[in-house]
């Protein structure tokens, strides 16, 4: 033990404590139980030794964080991370974070509203996040919980019912191309934080202040639809096969994000896996995320 004290100190002086962070798990699943991401975390804490993770908890349980991946609205979600990352002492110098399928957006909202307000986030890592939402709902999370298969038959019917916003987190990302009436009127969280009807630059501004926004997108995710909603694609309005990638949607096209510049800087970064939804392996993660942007 007390080798093991000297051994982290002496790393710890040498390279220096590596940046923290902070990681929010996705539909179906928990902060850290181990069929989740606490499996994952200690994964990051043995590639990066000496390296803090927070796995955001959202409730005081793992039921409660669970259930509340469905029906916590985002809006509140965002708001309890917000003040979660702003208390916690280790934070203090900055951090990295990863989003997992939702996580992935829960997060971009925590930078675009609180980045002023938080210690700074260098690189926000999407891994599989609906960034444009989604317009289906194929298959359900990893613990197989019951309610969604019942937020599934809601959302096709009653997605932008506001009661349905208010009590479904997943209704507040339903993008349905043939009414973008509706859904940028209505939808309560993603069409806001997308900037649809109102600009809000502190977004912009926020945005902008990461090191790099790596969004990666998984070639055979059968879970997400339509997969290119992972890097910001979506339906042309007006009909849902025909694709626009980022480049050719009005959010880039109008700049409403900032996202046109954030690409020119080289701050937007591209990947995509081979693969189902949040299907990659050990080796290929500290490949094409950690070494180029946790380490
Ligand atoms: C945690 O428990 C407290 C006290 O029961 C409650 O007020 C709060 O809403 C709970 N937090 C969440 C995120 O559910
Ligand atoms: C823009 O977003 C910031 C950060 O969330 C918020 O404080 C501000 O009220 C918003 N501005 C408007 C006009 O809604
Ligand atoms: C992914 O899908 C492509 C075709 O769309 C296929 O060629 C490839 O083998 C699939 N890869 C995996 C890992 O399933």
């Amino acid at each position: 033990m007390k080798l093991l004290f000297i051994f982290l100190y002496l790393i710890k002086l040498i390279y220096g404590t590596p940046t923290p962070i902070v990681l929010w798990h996705g539909m179906g699943d928990t902060c850290c139980l181990a069929v989740s991401l606490g499996t994952f975390k200690v994964f990051l804490e043995s590639v990066i030794p000496g390296v803090y993770v927070n796995s955001l908890r959202i409730g005081n349980s793992s039921i409660e964080d669970l259930e509340n991946g469905y029906f916590l609205n985002p809006n509140k979600q965002v708001q309890l991370v917000c003040n979660m990352l702003a208390e916690d002492p280790q934070l203090k110098d900055g951090f990295n974070a990863i989003g997992f399928s939702q996580g992935s957006q829960f997060l971009r909202a925590v930078v675009q509203r609180c980045g002023h307000k938080i210690p700074p986030v260098k690189n926000l890592i999407s891994l599989g996040g609906q960034h444009q939402g989604v317009y289906g709902l194929p298959h359900c999370g990893v613990l197989m919980h019951p309610s969604c298969d019942y937020v599934r038959q809601l959302l096709n019917y009653a997605a932008y019912e506001h009661w349905v916003q208010t009590s479904l987190a997943q209704a507040t990302y339903w993008h349905d191309p043939l009414d973008e009436e509706s859904y940028q009127h209505k939808s309560i969280f993603l069409s806001e934080i997308n900037n649809e009807v109102f600009i809000n630059t502190t977004y912009i501004e926020n945005l902008n202040k990461l090191e790099h926004f790596v969004l990666v997108k998984f070639n055979n995710d059968t879970i997400v639809q339509p997969r290119e909603t992972e890097w910001f694609g979506f339906y042309e309005p007006g009909q849902s096969e025909k694709m626009l990638t980022l480049q050719e949607s009005k959010l880039y096209l109008e700049d409403r994000l900032g996202l046109k510049k954030m690409e020119k800087d080289g701050k937007l970064v591209f990947i995509s896996a081979e693969g189902d939804h949040l299907r990659f392996s050990d080796k290929w993660f500290i490949k094409n995320i950690i070494t180029p942007y946790l380490k």
